[in-house]
């Protein structure tokens, strides 16, 4: 129907007679004259249909936003002073000489130049959505992403293989998505989390390298970066250790990014430890964009007053810390109010600060709501440590360890974007020496710091029963910009140390058996050694297009609360269907409210 796309069309198609597709992006008349913008995939080009050609005249009279039209006609030079340089075809325009009205349209239920339209809205017209060109270009780029790593991992002996999607629970931390069974009534499938054992049992298989662009599946509380269906390249090799695999998935994303981007990352990726990344920056995602560190004090804080303070100094399990913030002086006292309550989401119960107005007037020179607290050698000490200069402000987290990092680890990165302190575009790193567990003391149990297929340290091995929260890991993640991009591990290749992680985990001989029996089983013929990771396809796109949300790089995304406004699912289902699957609701709450 066309011979070229509207966005092709530029000076060199000068005096060409074209034939073009598309839909009415806007319709102007000029006093006898009318213009069409008409828009394709590739782009923009506007239509000019003078009177001259009665029917043709006729047609671009009914034409209205987003009707689907044909145009042929001939290209010209725009007339000198209206050339649009903000379009690559707004040197020319396309003298219309025919124009079909292919399909009429409804009045649309938002212009598509309109930014101001709610998400909501925005995903239940999800088609026209898409017309932006905003998104179009995301929905490209995500193509371009996924070719470039086809083609690296392929041309590295990778093969491409598909792993089932109606499966067994796998445990990556969520809840899981059941699936009912018909022919066998009262049980479930369960969506993958992952298809971590799948690729487990394709390295015992053999497939020596394995890799799949593929969907998981997790019923977990959604945020801007995470989505209850999402996209994981999955990465899996046997025979090589966690060096070869870092170095060949960083060269990966390196040259992904040089081809799509034009961007060069560092060589090598720095790495950092598990146990510096949660000091220094109270995350184990560190955005290294960022150039606020946080100090450690608690030794400092021990005999004072302020119990606030002294309390978690002397708790094995509490941290005090401080957070600079150079010419953090300028703050007023709302904006303090502000980040008071936003660490407060992260369970901080006050934050403290020391604005440092004069160095040289000794304490007449600070202002802060703890001063009193504090006996002169102590203040003196944290000026020191935090090198603190005239003009800045320093803030203060006391409590559990696990709230003062992500209290102030979050503070930090909200205060360098607030105050424009970013410094670079990209900072990837690799955090590693992960520990195996993290203590549940709600629970009083250990759990995985990643999932339990991966393998302790070989020189830590011992620790698994001498000291499990001394036990590292061979586990690595991918962090760019503060986002954990994906992350793995090796994974253990023997029945006896898998057998021993299960327990130490409360999963006793039985529930292995009955959960994992086919992994246990497999590991006795034959498992190599074997390793790898997977990245969050969804979230590497958004950092990549500078999207806020994962959700703007995947075309049918869920909302918030993990439904769809487009088709509106989930949606209930007939008795019929029901009965077929065996299963009976509960008398569901009222819709309503109460
Ligand atoms: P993990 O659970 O760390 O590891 O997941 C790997 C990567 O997937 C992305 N991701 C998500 N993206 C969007 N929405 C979500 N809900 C979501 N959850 C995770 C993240 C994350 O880094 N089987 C292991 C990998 C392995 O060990 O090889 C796994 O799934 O970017
Ligand atoms: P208060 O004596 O409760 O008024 O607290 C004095 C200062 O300490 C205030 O600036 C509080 O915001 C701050 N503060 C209270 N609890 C904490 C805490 N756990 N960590 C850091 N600062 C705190």
């Amino acid at each position: 129907m066309r011979t070229h796309y509207c966005g092709e069309l530029n000076a060199a198609h000068l005096d060409q007679e074209v034939t073009l597709v598309g839909w009415a992006h806007r319709r102007r008349d000029h006093g006898g004259v009318i213009f069409i913008d008409l828009r394709d995939r590739e782009g923009r080009v506007q239509v000019v249909v003078d009177p001259d050609t009665a029917e043709t005249f006729a047609n671009a009279e009914r034409v209205r936003s987003e009707y689907v039209l044909q145009v042929v006609g001939r290209v010209r030079r725009r007339p000198q002073g209206t050339e649009n340089p903000d379009l690559s075809s707004g040197e020319i325009e396309v003298l219309g000489k025919q124009l079909t009205i292919v399909n009429s349209a409804e009045t649309p239920p938002f212009h598509l130049d309109d930014d101001t339209v709610s998400e909501e809205h925005r995903l239940r017209y999800r088609y026209i959505d898409l017309r932006r060109p905003e998104m179009l270009a995301r929905i490209r780029l995500r193509a371009a992403v996924t070719r470039e790593l086809r083609a690296f991992l392929d041309c590295q002996g990778f093969l491409d293989i598909e792993t089932p999607i109606l499966t067994r629970p796998t445990p990556e931390g969520a809840r899981d998505y059941l699936v009912p069974s018909r022919t066998h009534p009262g049980e479930f499938f369960a969506l993958p989390q992952s298809p971590q054992l799948f690729k487990q049992l394709l390295m015992v298989a053999g497939m020596d390298r394995y890799y799949q662009i593929v969907r998981c599946f997790r019923d977990e509380d959604l945020r801007a970066d995470r989505q209850p269906e999402f996209t994981q390249l999955d990465i899996e090799t046997a025979f090589l250790d966690e060096d070869a695999i870092m170095a060949l998935s960083e060269n990966m994303i390196r040259r992904l990014f040089d081809k799509v981007l034009d961007v060069q990352l560092d060589d090598p990726f720095p790495r950092m430890t598990y146990q510096e990344a949660m000091r220094r920056y109270g995350s184990d995602r560190p955005d290294l964009r960022v150039p606020l560190e946080l100090v450690d004090v608690a030794d400092l804080m021990r005999a004072v007053e302020f119990k606030v303070f002294s309390g978690p100094a002397n708790d094995p399990a509490g941290r005090v810390a401080a957070l600079r913030l150079p010419q953090g002086g300028e703050l007023t006292r709302k904006e303090i109010d502000d980040y008071t309550k936003f660490v407060a989401i992260y369970g901080a119960r006050g934050l403290a600060y020391i604005k440092v107005n004069e160095l040289a007037k000794g304490r007449d020179g600070l202002q802060s709501p703890i001063l009193k607290f504090l006996p002169d050698e102590v203040v003196e000490a944290i000026l020191q440590r935090t090198a603190a200069e005239d003009g800045d402000l320093i803030f203060f987290g006391a409590d559990r360890a696990r709230v003062v990092n992500e209290a102030l680890g979050a503070l930090r990165v909200k205060l360098g974007e607030d105050r424009g302190l970013l410094q670079g575009a990209w900072k990837p790193l690799w955090v590693v020496d992960f520990p195996m567990f993290e203590r549940d003391e709600e629970a009083g149990r250990w759990v995985s710091l990643h999932h339990p297929f991966t393998a302790p340290k070989e020189e830590h091995l011992e620790r698994l029963t001498s000291d499990p929260g001394a036990c590292h890991s061979r586990a690595y993640d991918m962090v760019l910009n503060g986002t954990e991009l994906g992350g793995g591990s090796m994974r253990i290749y023997r029945g006896d140390v898998q057998r021993q992680v299960f327990a130490l985990l409360g999963i006793g001989e039985q529930e292995a058996q009955d959960k994992f029996g086919f992994l246990l089983n497999a590991l006795k013929y034959g498992c190599p050694p074997h390793g790898g990771l997977a990245f969050g396809l969804d979230r590497l796109v958004m950092l990549m297009s500078g999207a806020a949300s994962i959700r703007e790089v995947m075309a049918f995304p869920k909302t918030q609360t993990a439904s769809c406004p487009l088709t509106h699912a989930p949606s209930e289902v007939s008795t019929a269907q029901l009965a077929e699957l065996n299963i009976r609701l509960r008398k569901m709450p009222d819709k309503t409210g109460d």
